[in-house]
């Protein structure tokens, strides 16, 4: 069967990674149909528009979408798209490379970060000039969504459980909702679940990382703890994220568009190949996805290395071995 996998460059070092990603799972040689499409801030300049309908309908219905960076208008660009793959779950892994400097090299995490709702849901008002209030939304049906996928995860991926981060002991009901439906959904599944005060979570992680493995957070928590997790393993340069819907699902480098080293050809293409082999994963390639892993780890231990890892290598140099080692 073939794949379409719509492919949205965006700006900056997004044309850059993207094409190499793309490279490597050409490499691959399966049945993959490549479409790509436009958003970020250079078609904003030539239609008025980041995100143009066409490319939100193609993420909307290709079985899977790579996604490079957008500028200014990455949150005009990467909100929507999320929402066209109807993302409830960000997959954010954060892992230690051997080779690269990193402040805690034992750094082995995954956090599945809850992707609709929390503080996130836009609900904002001000209502006077002194007061300014946010809703914050959290409801059952997406908290267990949330913990049906954490169960399949640590069950696919042969983890012993998973960690709750949540503060519930002083948002009561709101985090309440989500640390008592994910703990049932974990019982059900007889799926270890433990907890942790997101709070605690933080210098807990800093100081023994090892300590954990997978942790489930609400939407601000994960997109914050998960930043600090890029800290310890050394910087965002090599994070890769998943956005996974019920039907599709769209993979991204963590870092943005690096205006200070676009156009140069000398970015590290390895945050956007990880997310690619993501991809395979994502679609049940999984032993070609773990070939591209192991391509990349080999890479960043052996060489060839771009210059943000202290090489001097171009993206083209470290694409083309990671391809010769698949
Ligand atoms: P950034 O991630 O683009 O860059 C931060 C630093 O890391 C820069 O020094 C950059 O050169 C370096 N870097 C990032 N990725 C790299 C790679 N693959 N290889 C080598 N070095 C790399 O973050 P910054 O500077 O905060 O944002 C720049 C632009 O990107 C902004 O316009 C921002 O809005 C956008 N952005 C977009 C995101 C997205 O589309 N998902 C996410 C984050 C930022
Ligand atoms: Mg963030």
């Amino acid at each position: 069967m073939t794949h379409e996998i719509a492919v949205i460059p965006g700006d900056g070092i997004g044309q850059e990674v993207t094409p190499a990603a793309v490279d490597v799972l050409e490499a691959l040689d399966l049945e993959f149909e490549f479409i790509e499409a436009d958003a970020g801030d250079a078609v904003k300049a030539e239609t008025g528009e980041a995100l143009p309908q066409e490319t939100y309908d193609l993420a909307a219905s290709a079985d899977a979408t790579l996604f490079g960076a957008a500028g200014e208008t990455a949150a005009d660009v990467i909100l929507p798209l999320r929402d066209a793959v109807d993302s409830y779950v960000n997959i954010r892994p954060a892992k230690a490379y051997p080779g690269v400097d990193a402040v805690r090299p034992e750094t082995d995490l995954v956090f599945l970060r809850e992707n609709t709702e929390g503080v996130y849901s836009g609900i904002e008002d001000r209502l006077t000039q002194d007061v300014a209030t946010l809703t914050r939304v959290v409801t059952e049906s997406a908290s267990e969504d949330l913990g049906e996928f954490a169960c399949e995860y640590v069950a696919d991926n042969d983890y012993d459980g998973f960690t709750i981060a949540h503060k519930a002991n002083v948002m009561r009901e709101t985090d309440g909702v989500f640390r008592d439906t994910i703990a049932r959904v974990a019982e059900e599944h007889g799926i270890d679940a433990d907890e942790v005060l997101m709070d605690a979570f933080a210098t807990r992680v800093c100081l023994d990382p090892e300590q954990f493995d997978v942790i489930v957070c609400p939407n601000l928590a994960g997109d914050v703890l998960s930043d600090l997790a890029a800290g310890l393993v050394g910087g965002l340069g090599l994070l890769p994220s998943a956005n996974v819907g019920s039907e599709r699902a769209l993979f991204e480098p963590v870092h943005g568009t690096a205006p200070d080293i676009a156009g140069e050809g000398v970015a590290n293409p390895a945050a956007t190949i990880i997310s690619a082999a993501m991809l395979l994963e994502y679609l049940g390639y999984d032993e070609e996805s773990q070939a591209v892993h192991d391509a990349v780890e080999a890479t960043l231990e052996e060489g060839p290395r771009t210059a943000d890892l202290g090489g001097d290598a171009s993206t083209e140099d470290v694409t083309n071995a990671i391809i010769d080692r698949l």
